[in-house]
């Protein structure tokens, strides 16, 4: 006989689960940029429309999939359909995406570790301007460098997936989430003080109509995407471990909003710093964090503490979204083997750290897949979080059982009035929305 579904050690521990998988180094990094550069405020208010109109309902609807059949995402369409349906395929494409996506994400990673470790030494403060100016195209160029921090992130993530869902991920999740909230509160009041601070706000939040354009919107939608963490079957996964009468609903709200507030705060961090240090630039790139941010840091009194608050904010928010990357595979290892959770994390933390060499390996002078990198995170972004997006929504909005799915809606919650207005969306709003986004990035639109 199977063993019963793990579940959540509380409820708050899903909320900071799941949140921790959405706060990730899209909000830190990607938000910020893509905000400054799409017309400030207006971008901030398409994005909000597209967090409330495409993601919760999306987020919502991928936790019901996981909670109302309490599996992980290939078992899951198989139990509400047929095996060999064409919805398992989904399942298939949420397994191999969060595998895509966690073996570049922590290369990424990787880097925030080594510049949190050097932050700590004292190498980093030592370095002085010039040097950490350069110190970024040394480091992506060093296969040592690279190839060890991947591991070593991969093995944390690894150590926290093993501990299981609720000794394991939930008691993780509440300890790093809050001490990722105090960072960045810390590093916002510090903002505040910064001579640059009204001019980073305005350039950030300022609202300027003429620099959104028709590819902004759709911009919005893909970054609302990849920062709730939806489309791949994180979220179905973690809803698979929910108790049968937590309001779905009310907990996707919470993890939108807290999600949102991250990605505000941060551009509030971000900008003020590159707005008060001469000859900094609001560029895009990973440059942004690893350049730019450091560069002004380091002219502050109390650099040291400074530069090491901001790396292991980084550090935080990409371990909380790697676990949850990796306990998609693990848990459809577990769900489709019976294998244990020792045995699956061990195997799918070694697969995708080696998927992750050439990643690692991208900006080596004479690698022989030049920017890797960034192609995955092309394909990854651009087709696979899209795809798996149109099939979560069409799934829950036209395929799933009307009872199974009026029932997991309305358990325990306070939003049943809403129950139309999710469905509907679901089905009419959300797919055309994603067809839109999808078109325009294969360039047909
Ligand atoms: N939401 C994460 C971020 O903003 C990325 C992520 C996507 C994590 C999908 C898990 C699943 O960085």
């Amino acid at each position: 006989m199977q063993a019963p579904r793990a579940q959540w050690g509380s409820r708050i521990g899903f909320i900071l689960a799941a949140a921790g998988s959405a706060v990730g180094l899209g909000n830190l990094w990607k938000f910020p940029y893509i905000t400054g550069l799409n017309g400030g405020g207006v971008f901030i208010l398409a994005y909000v429309c597209c967090v409330v109109l495409v993601g919760l309902p999306v987020m919502s609807a991928e936790i019901l999939i996981g909670r109302a059949t309490q599996k992980s995402p290939v078992a899951a369409f198989r139990e509400l359909t047929h095996p060999g349906s064409f919805w398992v395929s989904f399942g298939w494409l949420g397994v191999f995406a969060a595998g895509s996506l966690l073996s570049y994400y922590s290369v990424i990673a990787g880097w925030a570790m080594h510049y949190a470790y050097i932050s700590l030494n004292g190498e980093l403060v030592g370095s002085g301007v010039e040097g950490v100016q350069s110190l970024f195209g040394q480091v992506v160029a060093s296969p040592g460098l690279n190839l060890f921090w991947h591991i070593a992130f991969m093995a944390l993530t690894v150590g926290v997936v093993l501990g299981g869902v609720a000794k394991g991920i939930d008691r993780w999740s509440r300890i790093l989430m809050p001490a990722l909230l105090i960072m960045l509160t810390g590093l916002v009041v510090r903002a505040a003080f910064l001579p640059g601070f009204g001019e980073g706000l305005e350039f950030a939040f300022g609202i300027r109509p003429e620099e959104f354009r028709p590819e902004s919107l759709l911009a919005a939608l893909g970054q609302a995407f990849f920062s709730l963490s939806i489309g791949m079957g994180t979220m179905l996964t973690y809803g698979s471990y929910l108790h049968r009468d937590d309001d779905i609903m009310d907990s996707s709200i919470q993890i939108c909003a807290l999600d949102t507030i991250v990605a505000l705060a941060a551009s509030a961090v971000i900008f003020p710093i590159i707005f008060s240090f001469a000859g900094l630039e609001p560029g895009q790139g990973p440059g942004l964090l690893f350049a730019s941010i450091p560069t002004g840091l380091i002219q502050m009194p109390f650099s040291g503490v400074l530069l090491a608050t901001f790396f292991f904010l980084l550090v935080f928010a990409a371990l909380t979204s790697a676990i949850s990357l990796l306990e998609v595979p693990v848990s459809f290892l577990i769900d489709q083997f019976g294998w244990s959770r020792g045995k699956s994390a061990a195997l799918a933390g070694a697969v995708i750290t080696l998927y992750g060499i050439p990643s690692a390996l991208s900006y080596v002078e004479g690698s022989a897949l030049p920017e890797f990198l960034d192609k995955l995170d092309w394909v990854v972004s651009n087709l696979m979080f899209p795809v798996g997006g149109i099939g979560m929504s069409l799934f829950a909005g036209w395929r799933m059982d009307e009872a199974l799915r009026h029932d997991h809606f309305l358990s325990g919650s306070k939003y049943r009035f809403a129950y139309n207005a999710w469905l509907t969306l679901l089905r009419f709003i959300v797919p055309v929305g994603i067809v839109c986004v999808f078109l325009n990035a294969i360039g047909v639109m």
